[in-house]
């Protein structure tokens, strides 16, 4: 992960402020800031007056020519109902705000951020509203400022947890948007171990056999691009609990023989979203050097069809030694997961999460911007939503009654891949991971519909989005201190 070009600072004057653009939240259930107003001569209060300004989120109110301040140029960006702000609101309008001046080359922005607001949430908002995703392109269409300078001052520590945050989001969002032909299972893998502070091991074809990590080698079969297992370990609280987590590392997803149509397959790039994620945070975390024992768990294959491509009715033998049937070679997430999860739950940790891609059917049921999650253990489930929400991103449980495991009940071996029919597929995923971990209190984040933008949107680019990494480093950062 390297750190974002972006420099970020923090100043405490707001007049004084030099800067291309300064970009300022206002509320839309508020008065407009006090300190702002006085300084532009009451020029807020008469926009706001006229209508405007109205302070709905995302409202983008540019002002080229204004007196009174240092900047040379105001963005107002409308922040909603004071009463309704969250770290997601906050980023998203900060976010939008950067995105709709990056398209041009600046040097300093400044940003206004109003009391009760979090720094964190504007700081890394404003970072992702930076970087766009068309870094293949012969001519850039999107210019990072040099620097980023925040108000009001703000410490050492919460300036690096923006960095650290906003790189990892970053991080996250490149690696997915990368294009198959440059990230494979082992381009991935040495993206992985490239950070010196955490202890990275990767396994290749030969060493996966040794470990009898046959649902990875089987979904690899056909590739010719050899699987990987990255194993990352990063342990700065002792005796502690570690937490696990593990990401579905799938960098490209044909279906296998179970072909998917070329529409189904067109983003398929993305479903290595899960492991990018995980690398992101534990990353980020080294960085800030969280004190935290992790462990990550990233199964890497390509899935492809071909003359040595799994066959419908074959059976895998899994890590801890459950047999599988594959009915259906597009179900590949959870048999690499299956090796992952239970090499994983043989560590030992106190809690795992997995992040995968795994079904359509949680996007049939919870659509594009919320995950489903499935888990063990009501307590770390419930520990995980609250989270995600502390974190601004957002979690839904779904049921894992014991009944819907009939489902996965196999002639030939001891489990299989699909249901026999569409109806809970999503459930049927976490029912399925559920039999690999031993007993260690799980989750399984369901992000196939989150962790890919199909189009661009004010606060968001197409692509990668980077989701569930706010929420990991949040984990992460609170981990140790309440178990
Ligand atoms: N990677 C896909 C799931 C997916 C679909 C992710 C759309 C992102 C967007 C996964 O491997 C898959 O193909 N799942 C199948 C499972 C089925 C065969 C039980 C699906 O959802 O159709
Ligand atoms: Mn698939
Ligand atoms: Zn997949």
């Amino acid at each position: 992960m390297t750190p974002l070009s972006t420099r970020l600072s923090s100043h405490s004057n707001l007049a004084q402020l030099s800067a291309d653009w300064l970009v300022a939240g206002v509320f839309q259930d508020s008065p407009v800031e006090a300190e702002l107003d006085g300084m532009l001569g009451g020029l807020l209060t008469r926009l706001r007056e006229s209508g405007d300004l109205t302070g709905k989120h995302l409202e983008l109110v540019p002002l080229l020519n204004v007196s009174g301040i240092a900047a040379m140029r105001l963005l107002l960006v409308g922040l909603g109902n004071r009463a309704n702000g969250s770290r997601a609101t906050w980023h998203d309008a900060f976010a939008a705000a950067l995105r709709s001046i990056t398209g041009k080359k600046t040097s300093r922005v400044g940003l206004a951020i109003p009391e009760t607001v979090s720094p964190l949430a504007v700081g890394v908002g404003a970072l992702q509203g930076c970087f766009g995703p068309g870094i293949r392109k012969t001519e850039p269409s999107r210019f990072a400022p040099d620097e980023l300078i925040l108000h009001p001052a703000i410490d050492e520590a919460l300036l690096n947890r923006i960095r650290a945050e906003g790189a990892a989001l970053t991080f996250a969002k490149e690696l997915v948007n990368a294009p198959p032909c440059d990230l494979y299972p082992e381009t991935f893998a040495a993206r992985i171990a490239e950070n010196s502070r955490v202890e990275c091991e990767i396994w290749d074809e030969n060493r996966l056999r040794t470990e009898r990590m046959g649902a990875i080698l089987g979904v690899a079969e056909a590739a010719a691009r050899p699987p990987r297992l990255a194993i990352l370990r990063y342990r700065t609280a002792g005796d502690a609990p570690t937490l696990a987590l593990v990401g579905k590392g799938v960098t490209f997803d044909s279906g296998g023989l179970s072909l998917k149509t070329n529409d189904q397959m067109a983003d398929m790039k993305c479903d290595m979203a899960g492991a990018a994620a995980v690398v992101a945070a534990i990353h980020a975390a080294a960085d800030l050097n969280l004190k935290v024992n992790l462990l990550g768990v990233m199964p890497l294959v390509e899935n492809m069809p071909g003359g040595r491509a799994l066959k419908l009715g074959d059976v895998l033998k899994a890590r801890n030694g459950k047999t599988i049937e594959v009915l259906n070679t597009d179900a590949e997430g959870r048999l690499i997961l299956a090796d992952a999860l239970a090499y994983a739950a043989e560590q030992k940790p106190g809690h795992i999460v997995d992040l995968a891609t795994l079904t359509g059917s949680c996007m049939m049921a919870l659509g594009t911007e919320i995950a489903g999650i499935m888990s063990n253990d009501l307590k770390w489930s419930e520990r995980l939503q609250a989270t995600a929400k502390q974190a601004g991103e957002r979690l839904w449980p779904l049921p894992m009654d014991d009944d819907f495991a009939a489902n996965l009940k196999s002639n030939v071996a001891d489990i299989k891949n699909v249901g026999a029919n569409r109806y809970g597929g999503a459930i049927l995923g976490g029912k399925f991971l559920e039999q690999f971990v031993a007993g260690v209190p799980w989750a399984h984040l369901d992000i196939a519909g989150p962790a890919w933008a199909d189009h661009d949107s004010p606060a968001k680019d197409a692509g990668g989005t980077g989701a569930y990494v706010r929420t990991l480093i949040e984990l992460a950062a609170n981990y140790s201190n309440s178990n």
